[in-house]
């Protein structure tokens, strides 16, 4: 028996509580975990408010994001005692997940802990570390260096923005972090931010197919009029990864940029990213961030705490990273 958040459905409402769950009621899968920490992303939030049809069948165990140790598999690959992180595939929505003390999964989605992380600063990072980072890779793969513009950050005070801020920033860029809460200025100059602009200047519609060329690249976490937005202020060349849609999944814009000035939409996609190519990023995060500011922008939590943040979440209210300790 292991204890787990589980989200039951009735008449279409769902109702997250904690649960003593019979092993046998694991998915099939190569590899038992003993989970140590889980994270909340904007995803879990709409998982845990049965949003956006993410879950196919109920009752279910939610978390996107595991860090643990194996404790059985039976794929050579993997031996009891080995520290691993699970994320992707779809892993906490089609599956179980990562908000339990016990989590079975295929051997082919597992990522063993990156040298220099611990389970629970890998679980800090989690997918929003992970999508930060490939985002930032995405973007050099399209030209954008340092010595150029400023990088913009939107959503920036969230858990993708704050990550990519201090990322951005550790990698040698000029960052500008956009946010809609300009009290947590200071916040994010600690994690590198040179600018901070004002939510509502980007997030209006867009009147001019063109304004002042102002980025050499942008990591979007909010999608909406905003993205339509920085499209029209993008430098030559640059591009604009979409990773988020915390502000509309839908957005406005011109095709001028693209045709006078050469910019580039790059989609983020973490869930389908094969293997290798994961655990690849999960690397160059490890070797570059600089792991002293995570500390600063992360709290530990505990499942009892997620039906609150859940909602808290999907409001812009979190700061920074959420940690889930799943023994706590
Ligand atoms: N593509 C992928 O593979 C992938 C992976 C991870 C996450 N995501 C997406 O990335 C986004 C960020 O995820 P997260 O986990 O970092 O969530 P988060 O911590 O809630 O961050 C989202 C941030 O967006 C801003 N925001 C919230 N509501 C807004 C609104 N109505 N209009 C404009 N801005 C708003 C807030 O930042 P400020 O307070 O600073 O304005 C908030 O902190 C989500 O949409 C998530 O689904 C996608």
């Amino acid at each position: 028996m292991f204890t787990a958040l589980v989200i039951d459905e009735k008449d279409g409402k769902v109702t997250p509580s904690i649960q003593t769950v019979a092993e046998d009621q694991l998915p099939a899968g190569e590899v038992t975990l003993e989970a140590r920490y889980s994270t909340l992303n904007y995803k879990d939030g709409m998982v845990l408010n049965g949003i956006g049809k993410l879950v196919r069948s109920y009752p279910h165990v939610p978390g996107v994001d595991v860090a643990g140790i194996v404790r059985d598999s039976s794929d050579s690959r993997f031996s009891p005692g080995d520290e691993v992180l699970v994320g992707g595939y779809r892993f906490g929505e089609i599956r179980w997940g990562g908000y339990a003390q016990l989590v079975r999964v295929p051997a082919d989605w597992i990522v063993p802990l990156p040298k220099g992380l611990s389970l629970f600063q890998a679980m800090a990072f989690g997918t929003a570390g992970f999508s930060a980072m490939m985002a930032v890779d995405a973007l050099e793969r399209h030209g954008m260096e340092p010595s150029q513009r400023e990088v913009l950050v939107t959503g920036a005070v969230g858990g993708v923005g704050s990550i990519a801020v201090a990322l951005l920033a550790a990698l040698g860029y000029n960052v500008a972090a956009s946010t809609g809460r300009p009290e947590e200025g200071q916040y994010l100059r600690h994690l590198g931010a040179n600018t901070i602009i004002e939510r509502s200047e980007l997030e209006t519609v867009v009147s001019k197919p063109l304004e002042r060329e102002r980025w050499g690249g942008c990591i979007d976490n909010v999608g909406g009029s905003t993205l339509g937005h920085v499209l029209s202020q993008l430098g030559i060349g640059a591009s604009i990864a979409s990773v988020g849609l915390a502000g509309g999944s839908t957005f406005t814009g011109n095709v001028m940029p693209f045709l006078l000035r050469g910019v580039n939409i790059l989609g983020i996609d973490s869930v389908s990213l094969e293997i290798n190519k994961r655990a690849k990023v999960w690397h160059r995060l490890a070797d570059v961030f600089p792991l002293g500011l995570l500390e600063s922008m992360t709290s530990e939590v505990k499942l009892q705490d997620l039906e609150k943040l859940g909602k808290e979440i999907l409001e812009g209210r979190v700061k920074g990273r959420l940690v889930v300790n799943v023994r706590g």
